[in-house]
């Protein structure tokens, strides 16, 4: 009976001054997470790679190698390292708060060429956002490609799939900056016509062309912009578009625009009638005056 009076009358005193504490703990946690929510959240802008701050946060991120047969870049079987593609994908989305469920990822090299992978298509392979070839080094993390004219550097990011290197996977090389946004077809790349033709030409653009070329101002810049302020069918016969499209080096020595001679004829024709369609739907404004 003493015992139970000693010790309830001692256990209050212990669980106020636990309380206290926790409470003190608990205002003192808070003040840093509130200022921090305060923060403005990132937009789903692009993210800069190279910046010293995201290397940082990258460099946290989980590892793995993986071994390309046939390799594209250097021949024969090549490992490289690099980050997770879904640690980074799972980063980028806390990051720009874009839900992952339909959402695409684009990386975006220094050159201008721009990947865009829709997440609900990703390769079922393990990938890796590649830091450096198995063995280089910090100063060297990739050797120069020869594979070619020029020879070419594939750093400082790399997207590459374990197994037999495959052209139709999206292999995007010196990536420096990615962004995630919702896998909406934007407005300014929709045809003015609802026609099958046009909206397979649209899925056409959309696939092989926008990686490179924009529609009025949106999509990659390592090729020329093909609506704004004049549209590409304005100035180039229709018979020299279509041999450019089918084969571009039959037109220019070097092109760096690959042939579509592969690509079935009702399929080449659908991008040459969407891109003369997008004359009608030209996005101008102060910065492109189209007249
Ligand atoms: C790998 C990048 C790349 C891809 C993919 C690509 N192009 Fe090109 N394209 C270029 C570059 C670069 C040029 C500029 C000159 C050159 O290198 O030939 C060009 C030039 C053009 C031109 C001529 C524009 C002008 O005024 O000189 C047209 C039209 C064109 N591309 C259409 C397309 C279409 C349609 C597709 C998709 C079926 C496509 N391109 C895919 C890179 C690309």
């Amino acid at each position: 009976m003493k015992e139970f009076l000693t010790s309830s009358g001692k256990y209050p005193r212990r669980y106020i001054l636990i309380l206290i504490s926790v409470a003190i703990l608990a205002v003192g946690l808070n003040v840093p997470t509130i200022a921090e929510s305060e923060e403005p959240p990132p937009s789903s802008a692009t993210i800069n790679l190279i910046d010293a701050q995201i290397a940082q946060q990258l460099a946290t991120l989980p590892t793995r190698k993986v071994l390309v047969r046939n390799d594209k870049l250097y021949g024969g079987d090549h490992e490289y390292e690099g980050y997770k593609i879904e640690a980074v994908i799972a980063w980028l989305s806390q990051r720009t708060r874009v839900s992952v469920d339909n959402a695409a990822m684009s990386f975006i090299a220094s050159d201008g060429y721009l990947s865009r992978v829709s997440l609900r298509e990703l390769p079922k392979r393990a990938g890796i956002l590649a830091f450096r070839e198995s063995g280089g080094s910090r100063e060297k993390p990739f050797r120069d490609s020869k594979s070619a004219t020029v020879p070419f550097n594939p750093g400082p990011y790399y997207l590459i799939w374990e197994g037999t290197f495959d052209d139709k996977l999206p292999t995007p090389w010196g990536v420096t900056s990615v962004s995630l946004a919702a896998d909406d077809i934007p407005a300014e790349h929709i045809p003015p016509h609802d026609t099958p033709q046009l909206n397979r030409g649209l899925e056409i653009w959309r696939t092989h062309c926008s990686k490179c070329h924009a529609i009025n101002k949106i999509g990659g810049t390592m090729g020329p912009e093909l609506n704004v302020p004049k549209n590409v069918t304005e100035y180039w016969q229709p018979e020299r578009l279509r041999e450019l499209i089918e084969n571009p080096a039959a037109l220019r020595w070097g092109s760096k625009m690959p042939p579509y001679n592969w690509m079935p004829i009702g399929d080449r024709e659908a991008i040459l009638a969407y891109l003369a369609a997008m004359k009608e739907k030209k996005v101008c404004n102060s910065e492109v005056t189209c007249h």
